[in-house]
């Protein structure tokens, strides 16, 4: 990575404002899992250790602007010291005379945590008064939050042009691997997409077929390709719109694409339809794909034995449903067996599938970036790393 880190500034008793991704899952006021916050300790800590004055900041969820209380990181504020074993204070706002007290008031080694940075309008429209409101609690800016870098808002992009601004472990951690694979992987790379929408991810095929000795396609995205191939998909999801897309892109990857060649199938879209094996050629009227089938993962399979490098985005079926997660568990498994293999996994579905099959500690890097990894995937530049001082 050729951007700074915060090992190439010293912030020993500075005011360190550091943005990171804590807009993890809640429930009942509770943080659900704090894989997130987790992977942003490494940074916390170095700062700590240094006598740097922490003030983190971060989005959660949706709130469009707007206060709303149960979008509040109080209950992220409870878990990250709970983690750190010592206080995190909470400040009521993320800019503002109050939130700036205390700010005033830190010492050196404390964790202030600002309020929802999207609980301003001014935040996802990159405001530069509302940067310079945030730029100003800080000496040094560092960003952490690979999962909003594709974000070019306030506190991941414009708040970087007032401060020196550099990289956090977690963000160093990410681009190292992501970069590396992209650009210098060991060989074979062999790269593994799903998710239910081939228009989600026609900049990724692109981007990954000039880089990967095999691109593996299943889910529901597959379904496009088959039928674009000429396949009947019946009630299978299917985007009509991008049948053409589908068609270039096979022609495109001639040799590199490969798709299922069966499928579980359903009578519904539902945990308990009835469900069948089938051939892609053979989906019957009224059904519709919702894994792939065995005779697909053994084929997968074969196309990953002896890969060293594996990039994975994108769950293979519904795997929320039992009876349709068999092929992404599999696919799961398969990863976490090889032997001798750099295997990457990003975007929250497959995350949450490596998890279900019990294999997340077998994988060489899980990403904390969705979104985030998707883009840098399709190989765009991320505005909150762009803005970071060079090395
Ligand atoms: C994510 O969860 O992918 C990031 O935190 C970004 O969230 P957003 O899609 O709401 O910008």
């Amino acid at each position: 990575m050729n951007k700074k880190t915060v090992r190439d500034i010293d912030v020993k008793g500075k005011r360190v404002l550091m943005r990171v991704d804590f807009n993890v899952p809640l429930a009942d006021g509770k943080v659900t899992d704090d894989t997130r916050i987790r992977a942003a300790l490494p940074t916390i800590q170095y700062l700590i250790e240094q006598g740097a004055r922490v003030i983190l900041m971060s989005h959660l969820g949706r709130p469009k602007g707007e206060v709303k209380p149960e979008l509040s990181l109080k209950p992220v504020a409870e878990r990250l010291s709970e983690l750190l074993g010592k206080p995190v204070k909470m400040a009521p706002d993320c800019v503002g005379p109050e939130v700036e007290a205390m700010v005033a008031e830190l010492q050196p080694g404390d964790v202030l945590l600002l309020e929802n940075t999207r609980f301003h309008p001014e935040e996802r429209k990159n405001d530069p008064a509302f940067a310079q409101q945030l730029a100003k609690l800080g000496d040094i800016y560092v960003n952490d939050a690979f999962g909003s870098a594709h974000r070019a808002h306030a506190s991941t992009e414009g708040v970087a042009h007032y401060l020196p601004a550099v990289a956090g472990f977690l963000m160093e951690k990410e681009l190292n691997f992501l970069g590396k694979a992209l650009e210098a992987p060991e060989r074979p790379f062999v790269a593994i997409l799903g998710g239910a929408k081939i228009s989600d991810k026609i900049g990724v095929v692109k981007n990954l077929l000039g880089k990967v000795n095999a691109l593996l396609i299943g889910g529901g995205m597959a379904n496009t390709f088959l039928q674009a191939q000429g396949y009947d998909m019946a009630e299978s999801l299917v985007e009509q719109d991008s049948l053409d897309t589908a068609r270039s892109l096979l022609e495109e990857g001639k040799g590199k694409i490969f798709l299922p060649t069966d499928l579980v199938v359903a009578d519904a879209f539902d945990a308990d339809a009835n469900s069948k094996v089938v051939s892609v050629d053979g989906v019957p009227a009224g059904w519709r794909a919702l894994d792939i089938g065995p005779e697909t993962v053994e084929h997968f399979k074969s196309k990953l034995a002896g890969a060293k490098t594996v990039v994975w985005n994108g769950p293979m079926g519904v795997f929320e449903f039992p009876a349709f997660a068999k092929g992404t568990v599999a696919i799961a498994r398969t990863l976490a067996e090889l032997e001798d293999a750099v295997t990457i996994i990003g975007g929250g579905d497959s995350v949450a599938a490596v998890k279900q099959a019990g294999v997340a500690d077998k994988i060489t890097h899980i990403s904390t970036g969705g979104g985030a990894s998707l883009e840098f995937l399709e190989g765009k530049t991320l505005p909150g790393v762009a803005v970071l001082l060079d090395k």
